[in-house]
């Protein structure tokens, strides 16, 4: 198999079809952004894209990655290494508070900024409907989505 994350290229031996997603991210790739919330599906945390729909990574295996391109929150990145406007968003309007859910919010919204670069607060929801904060509450989160916008359109 041949997976490909943030813009690298890896190859995996096809034993590990059937292994999940999120572990091999977290575990083989250390890449410890993508967080493991309930790992049953629920909670959103471990949200990544793949080839840009997101997706809840403890609910893929290595097989549905085959051939794709598959996106962390490490691949998100702004200029010289700043926090992605998104990112930066979620800290301006206090969106952040323990933090466990953030990666797959942003996620999240960045795959609806992605197609859509101002969406209405209802698309907004309906975007991030299967991402559970359990601290911050929703209204700054879909403030920091809704004023990323423009970020999306400079950089189309
Ligand atoms: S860890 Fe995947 S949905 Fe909760
Ligand atoms: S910031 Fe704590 S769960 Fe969302």
């Amino acid at each position: 198999m041949e997976i490909t994350v943030n813009g690298t290229k890896h190859i995996v031996d096809d034993s590990r079809q059937d292994d999940e997603l999120l572990n091999w991210l977290r575990e083989d790739l250390n890449l410890t952004g993508t967080k493991n919330g309930c790992h049953v599906g629920i909670c959103g945390a471990c949200v990544v894209l793949i080839d840009g729909k997101p997706m809840r990574a403890c609910r893929r295996l290595l097989k549905h990655a085959d051939g794709k391109e598959v996106t962390t929150i490490e691949g998100l990145k702004g200029k010289d290494g700043a926090l992605h406007p998104l990112q930066q968003a979620f800290v301006d309007c206090g969106a952040v508070q323990c933090g466990y859910c953030i990666p797959g919010m942003i996620m999240s919204g960045h795959a609806l900024l992605l197609q859509n670069h101002h969406p209405s607060r209802d698309e907004i929801r309906k975007a991030i409907s299967n991402n559970l904060c359990r601290c911050t509450g929703y209204v700054q989160i879909v403030d920091a989505i809704e004023s990323a916008g423009n970020a999306y359109d400079e950089n189309a």
